[in-house]
């Protein structure tokens, strides 16, 4: 029957030999469905998750570092002996494998953040599929549905690992995961239907000029006059919608800049990554507590003016600080930054309500 209602599209290991993912067409609405499949616990096998998972919530505690594997192994077999079970190598890896998922990993979106094809991840609320964009065929539903208890752990998760509070006083948080990914998370306050969690994962390998040249993004010839103005000072700013890839571009063209060059790079959440030695990446910080300093980016637009970079870079001009940056570049600096806005008009209004 399954063969019948949908068509394999794809099918690729993300853990090997453990996670594969399965990716197939329904025949009936036409829509493209990504499915993760993960090990399959025989009954001791499970007996023995349980009980570990049962063990490290009263335990409560998990050792820093790379010890965890060590940790959990001596942990899966105190388990086994306490409940004289004997598990098959193969099923002590599918335990392994849920109790890392679950600690140190993402829980049932971590094959999600481990595929590499995957860009964004969206949770939009409890009890709905999480969807994902996926760099081959774009926006998928998966067959992964998060309770409403799994995605308020996850929040938390989420949060500590940002290192910011979640809490109705200020219902949306954005931040970078230690991995590299960059969060949004929206709660209840501002999302109706339940909290929403947004994950865009770089990739890997940073999108170049030659990839856009390629791609045909940008032509060689407006890649190269790009490269002509950059290197002699003349400043760039960056237009488009939401996702239109602007950061994305920045990024390809600060990579042209001579390797001895000084850049400061000024963001909300880091994106920007370069290979200069003489990179000094910015981050503004929000406070929400008393006595600990509210660092914007107009702060950081003066601050970097007095450490002379040879660019300057906003990641995206937003407010305020748009003034600062822009006489900076009056009085000689090298900026480029990016705003988001459908047209170019659209782009100058915002920047006269900003003053
Ligand atoms: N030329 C490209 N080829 C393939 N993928 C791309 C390309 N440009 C951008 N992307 C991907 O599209 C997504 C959005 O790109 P990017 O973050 O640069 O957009 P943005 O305009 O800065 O978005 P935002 O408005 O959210 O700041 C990223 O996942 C990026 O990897
Ligand atoms: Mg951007």
């Amino acid at each position: 029957m399954f063969k019948e209602e949908v068509e394999l599209i794809d099918e690729y290991e993300v853990i090997k030999g453990l996670v594969g993912v399965v990716i197939v067409r329904d025949r009936k609405t036409g829509l493209y469905l990504y499915n993760v499949i993960e090990p399959i616990l025989s009954d001791n096998a499970g007996k023995v998750l349980t009980k570990s998972r049962e063990v490290l919530r009263m335990s409560n505690k998990l050792p820093e570092g790379n010890d965890v594997e060590g940790y959990l192994r001596s942990l899966i077999n105190e388990v086994m002996s306490r409940l004289r079970i004997r598990l098959s190598d193969d099923e002590l890896k599918g335990v392994m494998y849920y109790l890392l998922r679950d600690t140190v990993g993402y829980g049932k979106i971590d094959p999600l953040i481990r595929d590499d094809y995957i860009e964004d991840v969206n949770v939009n609320g409890p009890n709905k599929p999480v969807y994902v964009w996926h760099s081959r065929y774009e926006h998928l539903r998966t067959n992964i549905i998060l309770s409403h208890d799994e995605l308020g752990s996850l929040i938390v998760k989420i949060s500590q690992r940002i290192g910011k509070n979640v809490s109705s006083a200020y219902p949306i948080l954005e931040g970078l995961l230690p991995e590299g990914l960059r969060v949004e998370l929206g709660l209840r306050d501002v999302s109706p239907y339940g909290p929403i969690i947004t994950i865009r994962k770089f990739r890997a390998n940073p999108i170049t000029v030659i990839d856009l040249i390629i791609d045909g993004v940008i032509n060689a010839e407006v890649a190269a006059t790009l490269w002509f103005m950059l290197e002699n000072g003349i400043n760039m700013v960056i237009i488009g919608p939401t996702g239109a890839g602007k950061t994305t571009l920045l990024n390809a063209l600060l990579f042209l800049i001579r390797p001895e060059a000084r850049i400061v790079t000024i963001e909300d959440t880091r994106e920007i990554n370069l290979p200069h030695e003489q990179w000094v990446p910015l981050v503004t910080r929000e406070s929400e507590t008393p006595g600990v300093q509210n660092v914007t980016a107009y702060d950081l637009v003066k601050v970097s003016m007095r450490i002379r970079p040879d660019y300057l870079v906003i990641g995206e001009l937003r407010g305020e600080e748009a003034y600062v940056f822009f006489q900076g570049l009056a009085s000689g600096h090298n900026g480029l930054t990016t705003i988001h806005a459908s047209s170019l008009n659209a782009a100058v209004r915002r920047l006269m309500l900003s003053r």
